[in-house]
């Protein structure tokens, strides 16, 4: 199979979710009907599905389905599932939900989301392979009768309303390019000249020639950014933004993160680009790329429509804090606004009491839509009440250290146990999202965080979550 220039198999699940009971604590408050099930195959010859959705009794509808392979599933084939949700089932209102399964091998998935959530909710009507044999996934013909799903290993909490499961199963790298264009400007030659050439040798892909002069030292106070543009049709005003460049950084942490998997990587073959290692500092000279074709290393597998890095940007909408003892734990906290800048937020926390594991820490995310105080409803990413030193080995250093190390005298991560008796200063705080879900519904959130044990103390963080594109794919 050539999987360079193969389409991804796409199956898409439609599904309405109805509310059962709301607030019964620790049972699932939802049930569901299916809607649709439909599957779009690059090859009907080597994998396809045939499915209908039944009626089984007066209320209830199952799904019925044939699924035959005459492909081997090895390695190289991945999978990925989107979860989109939309209130009214109006095709243009599904918005992305948290819930996805990350692209990764088929071989990966089988022994997780396969084991734990698709065969539980499967086996009782189909003959679909246990999760051993499930890798490689067997020829033949998977029958599926009358399902529906138990919803076994599904969050116990989904918001009403129609939802739309998306699973991609393709192979790795589905893409190839063709270099079409290069062109490259300076503002003062005697710094840096370059100059640029596309040439097109017979039949195959044209190659890159660039002649790179650098005359001055590139430190610090360079700064790198990368954008990628897509387009399907290659007109001009049809270009947009893709989510996965480089963000604006120094350039020597521009060539500490990605000198080695993706400069040296694709353009080490064909110039005279300094060894991994000897890159800082950039040595001064003349850089040569001759006939370049890139190898697509360090880049990403699949690139469509869909494919996407954090796509949401938040801002602080107000903070607030308390205490149940003083003499224990001061914590106080504002919103910092400074001109047109987003608005950030300080606290001081001072410990009189040593945080230990007589101390549980709970963390509840809400989400509405409207910002309305009575639309808020709790998310599914929680941190369930835990001992504290449990939840700062999970949390910490990913985490709290990611988003707040910078603006506070927060203890380095490897530092923070035993939690040090000290006064916190956080000083002007941004979320900047590291260690957070990479694609999250708009709208506005409260993050509940609460400590209980020789004091009782709280913190409660709105923000508004904005997505930066739409480039959804589907
Ligand atoms: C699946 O195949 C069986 C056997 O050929 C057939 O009876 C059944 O109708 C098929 N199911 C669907 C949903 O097409
Ligand atoms: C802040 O917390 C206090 C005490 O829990 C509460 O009375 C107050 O309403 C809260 N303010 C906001 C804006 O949530």
């Amino acid at each position: 199979m050539d999987m360079s220039t193969r389409l991804r198999d796409v199956l898409a699940v439609t599904f309405l979710v109805i509310g059962l009971c709301h607030g019964c604590a620790g049972m699932r408050n939802w049930d569901y009907e299916p809607l649709s099930v439909h599957f779009v195959t690059s090859d009907a010859s080597k994998i396809n599905v045939v499915s209908e959705v039944v009626r089984v009794g007066r209320y209830d509808y199952a799904i019925s389905a044939n699924l035959t392979n005459t492909e081997d599933v090895d390695e190289t084939t991945m999978i990925e599932a989107l979860c989109y949700r939309s209130k009214s089932g109006a095709e243009d209102d599904y918005t992305i939900l948290p819930f996805s399964i990350p692209n990764q091998p088929f071989k990966d998935f089988a022994k997780t989301y396969y084991k734990d959530i698709a065969y539980q909710s499967l086996k009782h009507c189909s003959n679909a392979p246990t999760p051993e044999e499930a890798y490689p996934w067997p020829k033949g013909v998977v029958t599926f009768n009358m399902c529906s799903a138990t919803g076994e290993g599904l969050p116990e909490y989904l918001p009403e309303g129609y939802y739309k499961i998306i699973f991609k199963i393709g192979g790795r790298r589905n893409w190839d390019y063709e270099a079409l264009f290069i062109t490259g400007k300076s503002s003062d030659e005697s710094l840096v000249s370059i100059q640029t050439g596309l040439e097109r040798k017979g039949r195959g892909s044209p190659t890159v020639s660039i002649v790179l002069e650098i005359n001055y030292q590139i430190d610090d106070e360079t700064q790198i950014e990368a954008t990628v543009y897509q387009s399907y049709t290659g007109h001009d005003n049809d270009y947009k933004l893709m989510p996965f460049g480089i963000e604006k950084k120094a350039f020597p942490d521009y060539l500490r993160e990605f000198y080695d998997n993706v400069v040296y990587s694709n353009m080490g073959h064909c110039s005279n680009l300094p060894k991994p290692g000897e890159q800082i500092p950039w040595p001064i000279m003349t850089y040569k790329f001759d006939d370049c074709t890139f190898p697509g290393e360090g880049l990403p597998e699949i690139l469509s429509e869909g494919y996407y890095k954090r796509n949401w940007d938040a801002e602080t909408l107000f903070v607030n804090s308390s205490t149940s003892d003083e003499s224990l734990l001061g914590f106080t906290t504002e919103i910092v606004r400074q001109g047109r800048d987003k608005p950030t937020f300080s606290a001081v926390l001072d410990f009189h009491y040593q945080l230990d594991d007589t101390t549980t820490v709970e963390v509840l995310i809400y989400h509405s839509q409207t910002g309305g105080e009575d639309d808020y409803k709790l998310m599914p990413w929680n941190v369930p009440q835990k001992p504290f030193t449990e939840f700062i080995a999970e949390y910490y250093k990913d985490l709290l250290y990611a988003n707040l190390g910078s603006c506070s005298n927060l203890a380095e991560p490897g530092k923070e146990i035993p939690w040090p008796k000290i006064t916190y200063n956080f000083e002007k705080c941004m979320i900047t999202g590291d260690g957070m879900p990479e694609i999250a519904p708009e709208g506005y959130y409260k993050i509940f965080f609460a400590a209980t044990g020789p004091v009782d103390w709280n913190f409660v963080y709105g923000m508004k979550i904005v997505s930066k594109s739409n480039a959804m794919g589907y």
